[in-house]
Parts: C-alpha cells; sequence; structure tokens
C-alpha cells in the first residue's frame, strides 16, 4: 500500500500496524476529539429523507445560515464539498495569473489546485521559527493557510493586509481559524467586503468532526462566487451536509467547549513533547503541533504504529521539511498522554 499523502489514513496505518483501522489511534488528521456535537447523531438519523431528494442547487437555506453568521449578504458564499474541493477552483483562478507565491511548507492540496490548472509556482519559505515575518515583494498571486498547516504559525490581520496591497489575488484557506478563540481570531472575514481580490476558505470538516460528511465553503466578492459557480458541478454538497452545516455554526457551547480543552491540552502536550531528549515542538495557534526529531520520522512512525498501534504524521509529503519533522494532532488529556509514553518508551535521540 502506498505511503500517504495525507493525515487520517488509517487503512495504511493498519496494514503497518497489523491491526483493524478502529484500533488505531490517531494523531496524523487533525479532528476535534469534542466533536461531533451530540446531536448530529440523532440529527443524521432523522433526516435520512434529505438522503434520497436533491439537495436545493442554489443551498439558499445554508448561505443564508452561513451569511448571517459572518454577517454578510449570501451572494458572498457558495459552499463545497470540503474546502478541498473549492481550493481546485481557486487555483483555477489564481493559475490563470501566470506565476502564483505559495507559502511553504504547504498543504498538498494547495499545490494540486494550482500545479492542476499549470500555474508558475513560486515556493516562499515561511520562517516560521523567527519572530519577525514579512511577506516577499513581489506581485503574483499568493496562496495560504492561516492558522498555517503545518506549523501552526498565525498571521496577524496587519500583515496579512499588507500582503493583500499590490496583489492580483490573495486566497487565505482558514480552514483551522476555528480553533482560534475570538480574542486571537485573526480571520480576515470581517474586512472581505473592502477587498475584491480577497478569496477566503473555510472548513466544518475539522472543527465539527465531520470529515467524512464533507463540508466547506469559500467566501468572496460576488461576481467571483458567480463564476466558481459557473465552473462547479451541481449537487456537489450532499443534502445532510448542506442542512447541518447552518446549525453547526450556531453552536457557541461546542465553540467554547473547543477553546477551553485546546487552552489546556495543547501547552501541556508541547510541553510533554519539550521534555522528551531529541524533539522540539514549535509553538501553534491550532490544535496540531510541528514536531523536530533528531531521529529520522519514518522509523520512529513505523515503531509507534507496530508496538503502540498510534499514527503520527510524517512530512515526507512536504519536500522543505523532509524526514526530520513530525506533525500530532491535540487530542484529549488520556490519548495525549499515550502518545507521550510511547514517544518516551521508543527514545527520540540520534
Ligand atoms: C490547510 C487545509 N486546507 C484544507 C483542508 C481540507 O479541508 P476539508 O476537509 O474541508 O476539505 C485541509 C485538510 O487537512 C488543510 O489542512
Amino acid at each position: 500500500m502506498q505511503r500517504p499523502q495525507h493525515g487520517g489514513d488509517r487503512l495504511w496505518a493498519a496494514q503497518v500496524a497489523g491491526c483493524q483501522p478502529e484500533a488505531v489511534l490517531d494523531f496524523s488528521a487533525n479532528l476535534n476529539p469534542l466533536g461531533p456535537p451530540a446531536w448530529v447523531r440523532d440529527f443524521i438519523q432523522s433526516h435520512h429523507h434529505l438522503l434520497i431528494e436533491y439537495p436545493d442547487p442554489q443551498y439558499r437555506e445554508l448561505r443564508r445560515h452561513l451569511a448571517a453568521f459572518h454577517h454578510l449578504e449570501p451572494a458572498w458564499i457558495w459552499p463545497g464539498n470540503g474546502a478541498a474541493h473549492l481550493l481546485t477552483w481557486v487555483g483555477r483562478e489564481l493559475a490563470a495569473l501566470g506565476t502564483v507565491t505559495l507559502v511553504t511548507p504547504a498543504f498538498g492540496d494547495h499545490w494540486r489546485a494550482l500545479q492542476a490548472f499549470g500555474a508558475q509556482v513560486q515556493p516562499w519559505h515561511l520562517p516560521w521559527e523567527q519572530k519577525q515575518v514579512a511577506f516577499p515583494a513581489d506581485k503574483h498571486g499568493l496562496l495560504l493557510s492561516n492558522p498555517h498547516n503545518p506549523t501552526g504559525y498565525l498571521f496577524t490581520r496587519d500583515q496579512l493586509l499588507d500582503a493583500l496591497e499590490n496583489r492580483p489575488l490573495v486566497v487565505v484557506d482558514e480552514s483551522f481559524m476555528d480553533f482560534v478563540p475570538p480574542a486571537q481570531d485573526q480571520s480576515l472575514i470581517p474586512v472581505l467586503e473592502r477587498f475584491p481580490h480577497l478569496v477566503i476558505l473555510r472548513s466544518l470538516t475539522k472543527f465539527y468532526a465531520l470529515a467524512g460528511l464533507r463540508l466547506g465553503y469559500v467566501l468572496a466578492h460576488p461576481d467571483r462566487i458567480a463564476r466558481y459557480r459557473e465552473w462547479d458541478a451541481p449537487w456537489s454538497v450532499n443534502g445532510l451536509a448542506a442542512a447541518l452545516g447552518g446549525l453547526l455554526i450556531q453552536e457557541q457551547d461546542f465553540a467554547q467547549r473547543t477553546w477551553d480543552w485546546l487552552a489546556q491540552e495543547r501547552p501541556r502536550l508541547q510541553e510533554g513533547l519539550a521534555t522528551i531528549p531529541g524533539l522540539h515542538p514549535y509553538p501553534s495557534a491550532a490544535n496540531f503541533l510541528l514536531v523536530k526529531s533528531a531521529q529520522p520520522v519514518p522509523d520512529l512512525q513505523q515503531r509507534l504504529l507496530v508496538k503502540h498501534h498510534i499514527l503520527i504524521r510524517d512530512t515526507l509529503s512536504y519536500p522543505e521539511l523532509g524526514p526530520n519533522y513530525f506533525r500530532v494532532a491535540v487530542r484529549l488529556a488520556q490519548d495525549n498522554q499515550r502518545l507521550l509514553q510511547a514517544l518516551g518508551c521508543e527514545g527520540v535521540t540520534s
């Protein structure tokens, strides 16, 4: 079986580990361990008729809810089958500009979306270990994620406003922004209406732990949204996801519980990792941590799988990082503890 390009490939992990996929403790996919909210299971059971009918091709109800939540008009929003699906259309637009600056290391799907349409990708390596980060002074289109995957770095709104100057198109993938509590939120959605050349992507699959259901949305000027709708296949969001999306974003209690959990568990996990000789975790604004390892990770990953049934995300698919980094999701306290024990037991010094 081929080594996965993304996190969450339990079938591959189970084959390496020699166990059932359900027995794998997965730190490779960055999903909220508190989710989905408890009522989602009942909702799915009582709304199975939504799988029989065609969804509204205009997704009026869902867009109305999302728009109200973000204080925008529905014409500024279009839903997709996960943020990854919508990356295809922003990739097409960016590629039409010719050269595109891509903040690297980049989520693999950013590369896919740009290369699928023949973009000239100009990688710009994010110096995430430094305090001062300034974007290159070029005039190309720009694609980045904020918080940044895989480093967890959070660009400030001011940094991004600077980057918006002199560029024809800027796409900010905010798939992990929901994990940032309101006091630290750096989303560009509140300023979107001022910048017709700004596009924002959001995902509901991570924060609400519905990666299999698939739901994301793009926010942009209505002319651009109209273009994406022309390019899109009809009904690309399934009826259940469309009905759930508008309810999920109103889940204030769930959001608060998530911020509380993360505020407690992320520093604990980071500190725990830092005490293991040979490991260096970086600070993160998201629900995952990037870790530098003195030992090559593929071998460590294999031992964690075979001996402990634990899956960590290697960074081989991020060419700038190579074999000496890994990424782990922050999970519930007892799972994080299991990871720390397993890593301590394997030993990571070179
Ligand atoms: C930066 C980034 N954007 C988008 C996605 C995909 O999100 P979705 O599940 O909504 O397609 C991921 C998944 O890991 C991601 O890391």
